[in-house]
């Protein structure tokens, strides 16, 4: 399929086909994209533990994976017969397999074996826990199985560096768990646009100034801007920040493919998007606070509501996914800049 499935013009281009939302096969040739760069912990995870089995990125690519204190993402996979090493959350400094008793240290590499003195060229690299590729930015650790570029903050920085993400602490009574009944990407596409906003969300329509809403595209990924109503709880941006002077309520970023940061005044939400079929989502949620007391005004407070009235219209649109008499629509060229981003971006993997 050509990349002009989607036209680049987006006043002409139509979108992206309904099949892409149901059927098995499109669904799974775009697994392999869920491999590259994903979330793995925040700093303050570390508060209590310094190992931490990666269940999420698991679920989303099928690899087991454990991050230690120290940044490193190491395969959870012991290299004798295949156990599974780091069950839960630990702060242990030796890890020994359960199995037949091998251990390693936390940076992955074989320390002792039972019953192994015979055996030839033992140990080699082999036998060491595999690494997988890891980045760092503002306290927040991603993890890639895949040789990928680097993730996009050098284009960021000046927005989002005055934040200072890594002082966040994850706040566990945040952290939601949903399963919705809808492709991934209907999920994603409903994200990449605010111009469902006063119709769907009506009190979030209270906290945003609707018509001050931006849209910024980048190569790997998109960037919304909410602006606050006057008097609203908004952003304090340093004089030499590119929005200085507005009334920023909040920055939402999407990371392809399935990662989003919500930015607040109070801190910072995430929603980790998991595919689980082609017509099943699991979507996790994140929250990590910086400023406690902001945490129960402005945009931020809402999310609960926000995010029960997009399930459900996503619920919704699934289901007409497989209508014959709908197959591709037509973007606003002023509110689905994103949207269509996106599926330029899906259209290229084809
Ligand atoms: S599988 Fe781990 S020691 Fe055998
Ligand atoms: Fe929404």
């Amino acid at each position: 399929m050509s990349e002009e499935l989607i036209d680049a013009d987006i006043r002409v281009a139509r979108t992206l086909p309904s099949k892409f939302y149901f059927e098995q096969g499109a669904f799974d040739s775009l697994k392999s994209v869920f491999s590259g760069w994903q979330f793995a912990a925040h700093k303050s995870e570390f508060n209590a533990n310094t190992i931490l089995p990666l269940n999420h990125i698991e679920m989303i690519t099928g690899e087991p994976i454990f991050i230690t204190k120290d940044a490193q993402c190491i395969s959870n996979i012991c290299t004798h017969r295949g156990m599974r090493l780091v069950p839960k959350a630990c702060t242990k400094k030796i890890l020994q397999c359960e199995y037949h008793g091998r251990t390693f240290d936390v940076s992955g590499r074989m320390r002792n074996m039972p019953e192994f003195e015979q055996a030839i060229e033992f140990p080699s690299e082999e036998d060491n826990l595999h690494q997988f590729a890891t980045s760092t930015w503002s306290g927040m650790h991603f993890s890639s199985q895949t040789d990928v570029e680097k993730l996009p903050w050098d284009k960021l920085e000046a927005r989002l560096q005055f934040l200072d993400i890594e002082s966040f602490v994850h706040d566990s009574s945040r952290d939601r768990d949903h399963q919705i009944s809808a492709n991934w990407m209907l999920y994603v596409d409903n994200y990449l646009e605010g111009f469902h906003i006063p119709f769907v969300h009506p009190e979030l329509n209270q906290a945003l100034d609707y018509s001050g809403y931006e849209t910024e595209v980048f190569e790997q990924g998109v960037l919304q801007i909410g602006k606050a109503m006057q008097g609203d709880v908004k952003f304090d941006l340093p004089a030499e920040h590119p929005d200085f002077g507005q009334n920023i309520a909040a920055y939402y970023l999407w990371l392809f493919p399935n990662m989003m940061f919500n930015f607040y005044p109070w801190g910072m939400s995430l929603n980790i998007v998991i595919p689980v079929s082609p017509t099943e989502t699991r979507v996790l949620y994140r929250g990590y606070v910086g400023d406690k007391e902001l945490a129960k005004k402005g945009a931020g407070s809402i999310l609960d509501t926000v995010e029960t009235q997009d399930q459900q219209i996503i619920e919704q649109v699934q289901k007409s996914m497989r209508s014959q008499a709908y197959d591709r629509g037509r973007y606003s060229p002023t509110r689905e800049q994103g949207v269509h981003h996106f599926h330029r971006m899906i259209s290229r993997l084809f």
